[in-house]
């Protein structure tokens, strides 16, 4: 079987039965799903459910009590800290609720951070092109020489985006990514994330309070009762 195949039936992420509790307070309970390359997942649920919790452990942040995490067949849940740190920069692209831009930094500047540590020059103009190509796409070029001070919520949280996929991670991870922001911005914005997920052949998973957000992704999961259903 060829190369490509492979990557049609292996899905991008796999839980097997994954239980997480904080203390005697019980998060997730023995849960599985995958999802496929390519999806657009909402993961709506009440405050405190265990969304993020859930990001987490997908995201590598966080480490599950019990089972199995796969992603693309590799399990990074025996993973050691420095590898799984190592996981996190090439394969995921993370967007939280505040934008958590350097203020000092200019836009472009910004979304260079996680190319500091590239020490090979033909890499480093590739990722300032990249740069300047996924600024256009969310209409920030002309931007991209303010400091985040000067702009807009929406705009801060694009550039957010553009730094989450500067290393064209395989999966994006946004944890109430318009929740700061006013719903025309928010409506705008998660369109535009669609679109960028599907020009970018990624796969994304959203964690939203907006069923405005949640309905235009192809699959809704609820958490509840320290599980995921559609
Ligand atoms: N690091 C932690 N230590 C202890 N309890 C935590 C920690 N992180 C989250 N929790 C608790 O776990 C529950 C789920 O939190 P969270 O995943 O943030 O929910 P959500 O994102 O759905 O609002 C909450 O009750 C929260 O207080
Ligand atoms: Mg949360």
């Amino acid at each position: 079987m060829g190369n490509k195949e492979i990557n049609k039936i292996v899905p991008v992420l796999k839980f097997e039965n994954i239980s997480k509790s904080f203390g005697n307070q019980l998060i997730l309970n023995n849960l599985s799903i995958e999802i496929e390359k390519g999806d657009t997942v909402a993961i709506v649920g009440p405050s405190g459910s265990g969304k993020t919790t859930f990001l987490n452990i997908v995201g590598a942040l966080d480490v599950a009590d019990s089972g199995k995490v796969l992603f693309k067949n590799q399990d990074i849940s025996s993973m050691t800290e420095k590898e799984r740190s190592e996981f996190r920069n090439k394969n995921i692209g993370f967007v939280f609720q505040q934008h958590y831009l350097l203020p000092q930094c200019t836009v472009l500047e910004n979304v260079l951070i996680p190319t500091l540590t590239y020490t090979n020059k033909a890499e480093k103009l590739e990722a300032a092109k990249r740069a300047e190509q996924l600024l256009d796409k969310l209409g920030m070029f002309e931007h991209r020489h303010k400091l985040p001070g000067q702009m807009s919520g929406g705009e801060c949280q694009r550039t957010a985006f553009v730094r989450a996929l500067i290393n064209e991670p395989e999966l994006i991870l946004a944890d109430e990514p318009t929740g700061s922001l006013d719903e025309e911005s928010a409506a705008k914005l998660s369109s535009e994330l669609i679109q960028l997920n599907k020009e970018l052949n990624t796969t994304l998973i959203v964690v939203t309070h907006s069923m405005k957000l949640a309905e235009q992704m192809n699959t809704v999961l609820f958490l509840k009762q320290h599980n995921l259903t559609i």
